[in-house]
């Protein structure tokens, strides 16, 4: 997608033919830098810091961590030692996993000095591959809108409901969730976004928000517990949020707050849909409530927050009294009998084992 302009990734190789270049997403709404990764420990460290995130992304900069490691050791041991040191991040997104998986799939059988290049094309590969996956979920999603709009009255918004970031920034280019928006609003479809904030990272205002806000299209920031009274009043058309890990079965995990929202939805007959790449499902689990690992985070992003000031500057404020105890679990588990589909690659599916066995034949394990 384009910033100022230019056309970016969130994820690239220098210049330099190996070194790799990515967005610094905490810096984010208020300053646009981009950071250069040289080593397979900066590499971990921009997922776990989230100076990168989302699912896709995760993934993407997991791969070219893998090539970073081998630059200084192409051994089976430091192929290991990558993939350990990568997959110890963030535990949720399963697309760390399968990108290492992907990785060390391609790279174990080739002998030493033949690794390295091989390593570069799988991860270049990988961010291609998002790419295009993300463009075939905006056009199954574009559907869907195009559907909603033709019922509603010529020229009347097509109202969307997101949480967190699911754009392009959460992907390597054009987002899973945010796909399908970017789609109907180029095809002229009137469309407008509400972005949850999202608490306590808050990827909704700062991330969605901007990203929306730079390709021109409508969208409104609300408050984490807004929804549900846009759904009671009309409001929702639809909503279509991301998801770190779909299970075979096709419940869904997302960022924290995704399932209150379905709920809500559910109760309001607002269909919620989830945009869902296949390397984000999980085919080894069925029951994401009691299979998915939910990352904690560090009590601080619960407790602070860091924003602009009038005066220019960048600061961080506490929000809690001293000393009162702060969690912070960082996704939920939306079961599938409130997800209305799945929007993947190669389609829209029932959120059911049946529904994805049906898009995924190949893929029925267990
Ligand atoms: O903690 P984050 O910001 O990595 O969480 C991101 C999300 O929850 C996204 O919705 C998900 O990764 C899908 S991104 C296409």
């Amino acid at each position: 997608m384009k910033v100022d302009g230019k056309a970016y990734r969130t994820i690239w190789v220098n210049g330099d033919g190996w070194s790799v270049e990515i967005i610094d997403q905490t810096k984010m709404p208020h300053r646009f830098e981009t950071v250069t990764l040289t080593t397979l420990d900066e590499a971990a460290h921009a997922i776990k810091a989230m100076l990168v995130r989302g699912a896709p992304l995760i993934g993407a900069t997991a791969a070219y961590g893998v090539c970073l490691a081998l630059r200084d050791d192409d051994s089976d041991e430091a192929l290991d030692h990558a993939y350990d040191t990568l997959y110890a991040t963030r535990p949720t997104a399963v697309n760390l996993r399968w990108a290492l998986d992907e990785m060390r799939a391609a790279l174990r059988n080739l002998p030493r000095g033949e690794r390295l290049a091989a390593a570069y094309k799988r991860a270049a590969e990988i961010c291609d591959e998002d790419v295009e996956i993300c463009q075939a979920i905006g056009r199954h999603g574009l559907k869907l809108i195009r559907a909603i709009a033709a019922r509603k009255p010529a020229g009347e918004a097509v109202n969307i409901l997101t949480h967190c970031n699911a754009g392009w920034l959460a992907t390597v280019d054009w987002g899973t969730a945010t796909a399908p928006m970017y789609m109907a609003f180029e095809e002229g479809i009137p469309i407008h976004v509400w972005a949850d904030e999202t608490r306590p990272r808050n990827q909704g205002a700062s991330l969605t928000a901007w990203e929306l806000g730079r390709h021109g299209v409508p969208h409104t920031v609300i408050a984490d517990n807004v929804g549900g009274h846009l759904m009671q009043h009309g409001k929702v058309d639809l909503c279509i949020v991301g998801t770190d890990r779909t299970t075979a079965s096709g419940d869904v995990c997302n960022k924290i707050g995704t399932y209150l929202k379905a709920l809500a939805a559910h109760a309001n007959d607002v269909p919620f849909y989830v945009a869902l790449p296949s390397p984000t499902i999980d085919w080894t689990v069925h029951d994401g409530v009691k299979e998915i690992p939910i990352e904690e985070r560090g009590g601080e992003e619960v407790a602070q927050m860091t924003g602009r000031t009038a005066s220019g500057t960048i600061e961080t404020v506490t929000l809690t009294p001293d000393g009162s105890p702060v969690a912070n679990f960082a996704f939920d588990v939306t079961p599938a009998r409130y997800v209305t589909g799945l929007i993947t690659e190669r389609g829209v599916a029932e959120a059911s084992a049946e529904g994805l066995a049906k898009l995924f034949p190949e893929r029925t394990e267990r």
